[in-house]
């Protein structure tokens, strides 16, 4: 950008909230502002446009945004002239309604709108009034399809493969604000990877709700398996992941891809939520802890060296203390690599919500901390099997550890922290592993036929 570019340019500050898919959103919308004048800068004073994207699937995520929003108030006073816009799933769960509460915002746009959010800002130049976009647009024809302009590609990209979600988990407000499912289609999907592929982007991480029931609706009746196929022929595209499977629809023929697609790397995220059937029914989720355990078996078959992580909610309306071991039991006998935890929260319009024997917040909080002691134990567990293994690492950068050290991944999505020159960004280097920490495992390069370590277990972590 030339010096004039810069001076006549728009300032755009987007936070973040919530799940990859509005990551993705906010990137996606970034791009598009560019084509607009806008170039991104590094905090809200600075802006002449300020994008919250927000989450709503627990309580607690919503009040973050409305505290931002908040916040944001000083910058409208300082300077009138700054379009406050809110976006993504608090936006469409509110609509115009948010003008009314809050008057330093100037636009809601809802979690279908963000290609209509250009034409939203020359209407509120050319009439002052503050605008609202909440329809739901199932055509996918905006311009949100069609080929990438990365502002600054990493290593690793997301491609969101469908919207919404067509289930009804009873404690789930996904699809009030996200919609019915819409898959894009494979050409669509495969010309974004080739053009991100293009740009330096060497992971590709395909997300959606329920990737699982990818293609529905879709001519030909594409399928999970047949996507990940073809992204898998695109030249340059040296691993692949998917995010959220289902486990009541997590089909075989997934499962065989990851015995077959070279660069499918051997990590699968399939949220079990709870190990009690009675909760999962009441939950809606459509399966049995037993067909759960029968898909553990059946993965690690297929592909010993797979990583499973693994979302559970505790507190539940209903759970009792034996639903609640059933749920520790689980982990015991699945040992998740990785479990990301959380207390049942009410939301509206759910059906759960008007459910009865609703848990104690103390006792939610102490179930919480009881699960994730263990988990903890179980993950360290897992980690410290990798001691003395050799794993090929996708090196992302430098590592937030500091000490001069990179980061980057296993192709189970396990972090590994080595020492190593910064020009192996974007490269996959061989790492010993040669501790274990919490979350993350630490090694140096393996150099062929040479071990530079001893093979010996070390109970430290770098830089604890
Ligand atoms: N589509 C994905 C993820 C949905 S949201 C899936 O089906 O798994 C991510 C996670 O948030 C869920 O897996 C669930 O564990 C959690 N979650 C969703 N609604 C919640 C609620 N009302 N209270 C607490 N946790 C919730
Ligand atoms: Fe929510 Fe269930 Fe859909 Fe996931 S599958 S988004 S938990 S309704
Ligand atoms: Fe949150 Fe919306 Fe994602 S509610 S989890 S940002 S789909």
């Amino acid at each position: 950008m030339t010096e004039e570019q810069r001076r006549q340019s728009k300032g755009l500050f987007v936070r973040t909230f919530g799940c990859q898919m509005n990551r993705y959103d906010s990137e996606r919308l970034a791009e598009l502002l560019r084509e607009e004048g806008y170039e991104p800068v590094a905090d809200e004073g600075q802006a002449d446009l300020v994008v919250i994207n927000t989450c709503t699937v627990r309580e607690k995520a919503e009040q973050k945004a409305f505290s931002y929003l908040g916040r944001l108030k000083t910058v409208k006073r300082r300077r009138p002239e700054v379009v406050i816009a809110i976006a993504g799933c608090v936006a469409q769960q509110n609509g115009a309604s948010l003008l009314d509460r809050v008057p330093h915002l100037d636009l809601v746009v809802g979690t279908h709108g963000l290609a209509q959010v250009p034409r939203m800002l020359i209407r509120l130049a050319e009439t002052g009034k503050r605008q609202c976009f909440v329809d739901f647009m199932y055509d996918f024809g905006d311009r949100f399809d069609g080929a990438r302009t990365p502002q600054s590609p990493g290593v690793s990209a997301y491609v969101t493969i469908m919207r919404g979600c067509d289930n009804h988990c009873t404690y789930c407000i996904v699809p009030q604000v996200r919609g019915r499912e819409c898959s894009r289609t494979v050409r669509e999907i495969v010309g974004e990877v080739e053009s991100l592929v293009a740009s330096g982007v060497k992971e590709v991480i395909l997300l959606g709700q329920n990737v699982n029931s990818f293609g529905k609706g879709l001519s030909g009746g594409p399928e999970l398996a047949t996507l990940l196929r073809e992204v898998a022929k695109v030249p340059g595209v040296m691993r692949i992941r998917f995010t959220t499977s289902h486990p009541k629809d997590l089909s075989p023929a997934v499962m065989g891809c990851f015995a077959e697609i070279e660069p499918l790397c051997p990590h699968v995220h399939l949220p079990v939520q709870s190990g009690s059937d009675r909760i999962l029914g009441r939950m809606s989720r459509g399966y049995t802890r037993e067909h759960f355990l029968r898909l553990m078996a059946e993965l690690r078959r297929v592909r010993p060296d797979v990583a499973i992580s693994s979302d559970v909610i505790v507190g539940f309306p209903g759970e009792t203390e034996a639903d609640f071991r059933d749920t520790v039991a689980l982990l015991e006998a699945v040992r998740f690599d990785a479990l990301f935890s959380f207390m049942y929260s009410d939301r509206p319009g759910t059906p759960a919500r008007r459910l009865r024997g609703k848990v104690p917040e103390e006792v939610k909080i102490e179930r919480l901390q009881s699960l994730q002691g263990v988990q903890e134990r179980i993950t360290l567990e897992r980690n410290e099997a990798q001691v003395g293994t050799i794993t090929p690492v996708l090196v992302e950068g430098p590592s937030q550890a500091g000490q001069g050290q990179l980061s980057g991944r296993s192709p189970q999505n396990r972090v590994v922290n080595f020492s190593g020159h910064p020009d192996l960004v974007g490269r996959e280097v061989p790492v010993l592993i040669s501790a274990a920490c919490p979350h993350s495992l630490q090694g140096v390069v393996a150099i062929e036929g040479h071990h530079p370590l001893p093979m010996v277990k070390e109970t430290s972590c770098y830089g604890k």
